[in-house]
């Protein structure tokens, strides 16, 4: 495999990639309200379409499952128009696009919903720390309410119909987010999830949320080779805690590693201990890693066989053509943590391709 790097074609199930890089989802918060996209997002992803393969921001699933403020949804047909959008114009650049669904959780303040109902997660477990919301600046998250084991087939189902609705939108694939303190994270890790019915406690019964969620999505998407996962195991934000990541995940990814699925893609947020060389064994199909890879680390991780793809997050926000910039060694433009996450186009759309 030493030949291998970042621009070697690829292949996830059912489509090549033009090269190894991945855009990572992120969370950009220009949608319009009521959890459609904006117009503006049909630029910035077209003007990203060399990506081997793009992931969408996070978008929630079903109105309860978005938290943020001006973030996208796709459980309606309005949504679904929007999406459609951009799905077309990333296809008329030769592109490739998943969606990628994020169901908060706990992590959400109603200021930021379009829905009155309270947030749901494994166990009533508030999470520390504030959030943003446009109306009243920044606030505590309230406590969730506990999802009731009679509840938990319907939450199943919503990610079953949001993968039904991304197909209809065009979409290639879509991905379970199941890092970053979100919902399916809240289930897996043992701070938030203190359950003691079939989804608590041990880890077969933790993970549980996860394998279902991706089998209804299989299903739902006709295929599990368009179903990709993210996990980012021990990373400690959105106030998530596991006492054994390395039981967790490793659990995990045996349970799913032979699904058939499109990619796994596997966030490290510390250097030790390595959960792509744990991980990667473990899980028969395209493995992605993402976490701060620059072009020499990135090519040194493909060329050693430890990853088929890479992600890149953040330089794509100021790098709409990433990949070629890497290609030819031409400078990079430094990201702007100012304008993650502000309505408009600066920062946005305005970085310019070489
Ligand atoms: C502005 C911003 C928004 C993000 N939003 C999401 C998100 O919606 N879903 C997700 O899984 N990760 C999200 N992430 C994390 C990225 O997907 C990625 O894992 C992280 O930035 C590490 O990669 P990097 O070092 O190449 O940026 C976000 C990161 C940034 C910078």
């Amino acid at each position: 495999m030493a030949d291998v790097n970042l621009f070697t074609p690829g292949r996830i199930d059912g489509f090549d990639t033009r090269n190894r890089i991945m855009m990572a989802p992120m969370t950009r918060s220009r949608a319009l309200p009521k959890g459609v996209p904006s117009d503006l997002a049909i630029e910035y992803y077209a003007q990203r379409a060399s990506a081997g393969l793009i992931i969408t921001e996070g978008v929630a699933p079903c109105a309860v499952g978005l938290g943020y403020a001006r973030t996208p949804a796709i459980e309606n047909a309005e949504q679904i128009a929007a999406w459609k959008k951009i799905t077309g114009a990333v296809h008329a650049k030769g592109g490739h696009i998943f969606m990628q669904f994020m169901h908060v959780g706990r992590i959400a303040h109603p200021a930021n919903r379009y829905t009155t109902e309270s947030s749901i997660a494994p166990s009533a477990v508030q999470a520390a720390g504030q959030m943003w919301t446009d109306t009243l600046q920044m606030q505590d998250m309230p406590a969730p309410r506990a999802l009731d084991i009679k509840e938990i087939p319907g939450v199943i189902e919503d990610y079953a119909k949001a993968t039904k609705n991304a197909m209809a939108a065009g979409f290639d694939g879509v991905e379970l987010h199941s890092a970053s303190g979100y919902l399916p994270m809240q289930f897996l890790s043992s701070n938030t999830n203190q359950r003691t019915d079939g989804y608590g406690g041990s880890v077969t019964n933790r993970i549980r949320f996860v394998v279902e969620a991706l089998e209804a999505m299989g299903k739902a998407a006709g295929s599990m080779s368009k179903v990709g996962m993210k996990i980012s195991p021990a990373m400690p934000f959105n106030d998530i805690h596991d006492a054994n990541p390395v039981e967790t995940y490793t659990t995990l990814v045996k349970a799913i590693g032979s699904m058939g699925m499109a990619y796994l893609h596997v966030l490290q947020s510390a250097p030790e201990p390595s959960y792509f060389q744990m991980l990667r064994p473990l899980f028969k199909g395209p493995f992605a890693a993402g976490g701060g890879f620059n072009k020499e680390s990135a090519n040194k991780m493909l060329a050693s066989g430890g990853a088929d793809f890479i992600v890149f997050g953040k330089l794509f926000t100021s790098n709409p053509d990433l990949p070629a910039r890497l290609e030819k060694g031409a400078p990079l433009v430094d990201f702007d943590a100012n304008t993650f996450y502000t309505p408009g186009a600066e920062g946005y759309t305005t970085y310019k391709s070489l």
